[in-house]
């Protein structure tokens, strides 16, 4: 085979065979084919498209480049969960206990990563003590022993999507769908689970904007799954506005801690229900999703759900008194209230630019050097749809440093006030399984 013939194949729009993507992903791995005839593929993809065998097989091309992890010793079905990512996205550390204390295994492994704010591991480390650095068998003893844990990522996974994805960044070939899906697909599979839910986030926060895209991608990433033996669904929900309240190391951890006891905020705690109902069903835990759902109120209404989280915590040699007194994990020296110049009616909050000024005060990495302050980020007062007084507060800044007045300013011009109540766009848009 050669690589020029592939490239001509793919730009004519021919799909191709297993054996080719094969062979144009062990070439790319093992650096006999070079990156500009990479390159050139990835942009007849784009044109082209894939076929909905193709990209199972790019996704299982991907997924055999490097390691793969093995979780059968854990018993029982295991579902992984997981975000195309957002803004002041706390589900994870709501769901891992949550869920597990159903019965689910949830057998985590979680990067740091750059972004707004730190990744789950970070989030987790507000907890004094709280440690991911575990061996592979131990981890797999604490998932069997109290249904959950969490890992640090190992460097060995899917090493093709850390070069492709590297490549079409800076080729302009990252918004291809079939691109996207395999690539986050191949990561998922990678990391052994039995069963996948995925959280698909749309609208101005999301990196996919457009409803239908999401919607194609979605179906997309349930394709590849259910064609590589991997009961997958997909949730499509909303993100033109940041979830929750919390935007922030500490300040999710606190606000997961208060979703767990039932009184965290309406969107989060919907969000978590839904797709904690879909783990619950994947893993055959309930018969319907109605019971699934049922079964995580109750876990909530009676506390069983926070004692895990304790449980959870103490495993991992975290502090559990911290989920008691909430008031332990790091607190900024400064509370800055960023207050309405007028009045009105909260149209939307550029998730984006609210996103950027936590990672500014410190709350999430610039470049994957930089270090993360836990204790800082925004808590939002005021969200769409909210009636807004002037000089009312529409969020608090956590800072430890005195001078935001940039921030104060970004934070205000993310606040889109019109003069009359506008409808809200729903929290769900769609569930895919198929
Ligand atoms: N996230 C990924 O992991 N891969 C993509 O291609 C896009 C977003
Ligand atoms: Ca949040």
């Amino acid at each position: 085979m050669r690589m020029v013939d592939l490239i001509e194949k793919k730009r004519n729009g021919h799909e191709h065979t297993k054996e080719e993507i094969d062979f144009i992903i062990n070439g790319y791995t093992e650096d006999s084919i070079p990156e500009y005839q990479i390159s050139a593929w990835a942009m007849s993809i784009y044109f082209q498209g894939m076929t909905e065998g193709e990209t199972a097989h790019l996704t299982n091309a991907i997924v055999h480049s490097g390691e793969t992890i093995d979780l059968s010793e854990i018993n029982g079905i295991k579902v992984d969960k997981h975000s195309t990512g957002g803004v002041g996205d706390t589900t994870t550390l709501v769901l891992a206990p949550l869920v597990a204390s159903v019965g689910v295994p949830v057998a985590k492994m979680s990067g740091r990563g750059l972004g707004h704010t730190g990744g789950t591991i970070d989030k987790l480390e507000a907890i004094s003590g709280f440690n991911v650095e575990i061996t592979n068998e131990e981890f797999i003893k604490l998932v069997n022993k109290n249904q959950v844990a969490v890992i640090g990522q190992t460097d060995n996974l899917t090493p093709a999507d850390k070069k492709l994805y590297g490549l079409r960044d800076v080729t302009a070939t990252v918004n291809s769908i079939p691109l996207i899906a395999s690539s986050i697909m191949s990561k998922k599979l990678a990391s052994g689970a039995n069963a996948i839910v995925l959280d698909v986030k749309t609208g101005a926060g999301a990196f996919m904007k457009d409803l239908t895209e999401t919607k194609k991608l979605a179906q997309s990433m349930v394709r590849i799954g259910n064609n590589l033996g991997r009961k997958t669904a997909a949730i499509i929900s909303d993100m033109s506005q940041p979830l929750g309240f919390a935007v922030g190391n500490a300040l999710e951890v606190r606000e997961a801690i208060d979703t767990l006891q039932g009184k965290g905020p309406n969107d989060l705690t919907e969000l978590c229900l839904t797709l904690g109902s879909h783990m619950v069903l994947l893993a055959e835990k309930a018969p319907t999703l109605e019971e699934a759902r049922t079964l995580l109120q109750d876990a909530i209404s009676s506390g069983k759900a926070l004692q895990h989280f304790k449980t959870f915590i103490e495993a991992q040699s975290g502090d559990p008194s911290y989920v008691d007194n909430p008031e332990k994990l790091p607190t900024a020296s400064f509370k800055i209230d960023v207050k309405a110049i007028k009045s009105g009616y909260v149209a939307a909050i550029e998730a984006d630019k609210i996103g950027t000024a936590a990672m500014l005060l410190g709350a999430g990495r610039a470049t994957k050097t930089s270090m993360i302050d836990l204790a800082v980020g925004i808590e939002l007062r005021k969200k769409t749809g909210d009636k807004v007084s002037k000089d009312d507060s529409l969020a608090t800044i956590h800072a430890n440093k005195e001078n935001v007045q940039e921030i104060i300013e970004m934070i205000r011009a993310s606040y889109t006030l019109a003069e009359q109540s506008v409808s809200l766009a729903p929290l769900i848009y769609d569930v895919i399984t198929e």
